[in-house]
């Protein structure tokens, strides 16, 4: 691991100094974890997550949001609009689709245009708001624009409390895994049948978050003490790996198998999204699956009647951003998928959900397989949420949906992007049948 550590740093920022730096960085970071007498029960003082009376359960995914970017201008009035339009935005999606529960996915702002923490809490508060407000639960995941001058992971995650409260499933990985606090948000949040579910008990689905890290490190943090910042990689941290397997036996020790179903939710996209934009069978004819509006239809890929915008063409994913691909995304992936990983007796994954690319908001089937080899994983990309960060105006702004519906929680989940304007789109069951019928077109 130290060996590879000391190549990839030489990779991406041609130095060996940031060696030491990243690894005392992960060693002395502060850390604050929720514990429970009850190991299942992650959340003892706080009210458990559930379906609704109509036995669905909805999450909207707000991703990319960029606050503090003023689209080019660095003018006080013109990052205000922006950061005012999409607080506009978070809230007209949370009007739409009255989600039971709202998932952030990283890069609340653009880091790297902050002048202070106090811009950082600021964002924050703002873009979250909207879902406070709503007295809707909520957590995130952070991105690579998270860690940067003014603000870590764990920062923004101690923002996200202060302004949501009770409100907020966001935890922090225990000691020692994810990577220090810049890659705090390795959690699970358990899902349960009803508001009188036994606290502790199986619930009917897992959200899973894993940090993949990225960006910089703190002006106060640089390990060159110049003022120039620290890289920080770009992949969820190794040891998040035996970190799912602990977890696993802890959860099958306290509810027997096979565990509940699952979704993953993770900002920088893992490695195989970039397969499935590019490789056989799938390709970029084949990304975006097959949708209500095209079923039958599937050919390519076409900004008119496009199955899913494809605009972030040629990405590398984890660990292949700025460096080649060395299957440092494997390490947590291999663990979850694996014998002893949460679907490996038969539970579903429903899917694994990234944001990251903002020209990108498809669903396709990957090459990864849970349960043993016998389920192809759905990838899909949320869709850019908010008007910081780079962009084109045709792309759009929206939000991925995903509804589970208790009475077939095993079989798939139905999931739409929810844009701006108000239109409903893509809307798909990610079924065995899709999964199946989009490998083979
Ligand atoms: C950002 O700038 C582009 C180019 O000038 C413009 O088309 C777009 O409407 C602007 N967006 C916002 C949110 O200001
Ligand atoms: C950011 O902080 C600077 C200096 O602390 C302040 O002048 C500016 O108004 C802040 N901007 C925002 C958007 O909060
Ligand atoms: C609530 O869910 C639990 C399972 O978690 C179930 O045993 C119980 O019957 C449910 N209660 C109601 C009122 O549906
Ligand atoms: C700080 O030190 C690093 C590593 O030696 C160097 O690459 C960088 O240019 C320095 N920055 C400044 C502002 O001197
Ligand atoms: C295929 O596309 C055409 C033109 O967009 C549409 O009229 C037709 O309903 C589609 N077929 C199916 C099965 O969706
Ligand atoms: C995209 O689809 C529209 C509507 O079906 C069609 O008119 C247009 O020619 C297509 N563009 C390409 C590049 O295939």
């Amino acid at each position: 691991m130290l060996l590879a550590l000391t190549s990839v740093a030489t990779l991406i920022c041609g130095c060996t100094a940031t060696l030491a730096a990243l690894a005392s960085h992960a060693s002395h970071a502060p850390q604050t974890v929720l514990s429970s007498s009850l190991p299942a029960d992650p959340y003892p003082t706080q009210p458990l997550v559930h379906f609704n009376p109509s036995q669905r359960f909805k999450i909207i995914v707000v991703t990319d949001t960029h606050l503090l970017d003023g689209n080019g201008s660095s003018k006080p009035e013109d990052i205000a609009r922006v950061n005012a339009m999409s607080q506009r935005a978070v809230r007209t999606y949370i009007r739409d689709e009255g989600p039971d529960y709202v998932v952030h996915l990283g890069d609340f702002v653009s880091g790297e245009f902050a002048h202070s923490e106090l811009n950082v809490s600021r964002a924050v508060t703002q873009i979250l708001e909207p879902i406070a407000e709503a007295g809707i639960p909520l957590s995130s995941t952070k991105g690579n624009h998270g860690n940067d001058k003014y603000s870590t992971h764990l920062s923004i995650s101690q923002y996200e409390h202060a302004v949501a409260g009770p409100l907020s499933y966001t935890r922090q990985a225990p000691p020692g895994v994810g990577g220090g606090d810049v890659g705090t948000d390795n959690y699970w949040v358990p899902i349960h049948a009803n508001a009188s579910s036994p606290r502790g008990s199986r619930p009917e689905l897992i959200l899973w978050f894993f940090d993949s890290r990225g960006g910089k490190t703190t002006i106060a943090n640089s390990p060159y003490g110049n003022g120039t910042q620290g890289d920080i990689e770009d992949w969820v941290h190794p040891t998040v790996g035996p970190w799912i397997e602990a977890e696993t036996r802890k959860l099958t020790h306290a509810w027997g198998e096979p565990l509940p179903p699952s979704i993953v939710f993770t900002h920088i996209p893992a490695h195989a999204f970039a397969q499935a934009q590019t490789d056989k069978p799938y390709g970029p004819s084949h990304v975006g699956g097959i949708t209500s509006e095209n079923e039958g239809n599937f050919t390519v890929v076409n900004r008119t009647t496009y199955p899913g915008l494809n605009a972030d063409v040629g990405f590398g994913g984890q660990g292949g951003e700025y460096t080649n691909y060395k299957r440092q995304d494997r390490v947590y992936l291999d663990a979850f998928l694996g014998k002893d990983g949460p679907t490996a007796k038969g539970s579903r994954l429903h899917a694994i959900v990234s944001g990251h690319e903002h020209g990108n908001d498809w669903c396709s089937p990957s090459q990864l397989r849970a349960q043993n080899g016998e389920q192809i994983v759905p990838v899909c990309f949320a869709k850019h949420s908010g008007f910081g960060g780079y962009d084109e105006t045709w792309w759009a702004q929206g939000a991925r949906v995903f509804t589970f519906d208790r009475d077939n929680i095993d079989k798939g989940v139905g999931t739409h992007v929810r844009f701006l304007s108000g239109e409903k789109r893509y809307a798909t069951e990610l079924t065995d049948k899709w999964t199946k019928l989009v490998s083979r077109s």
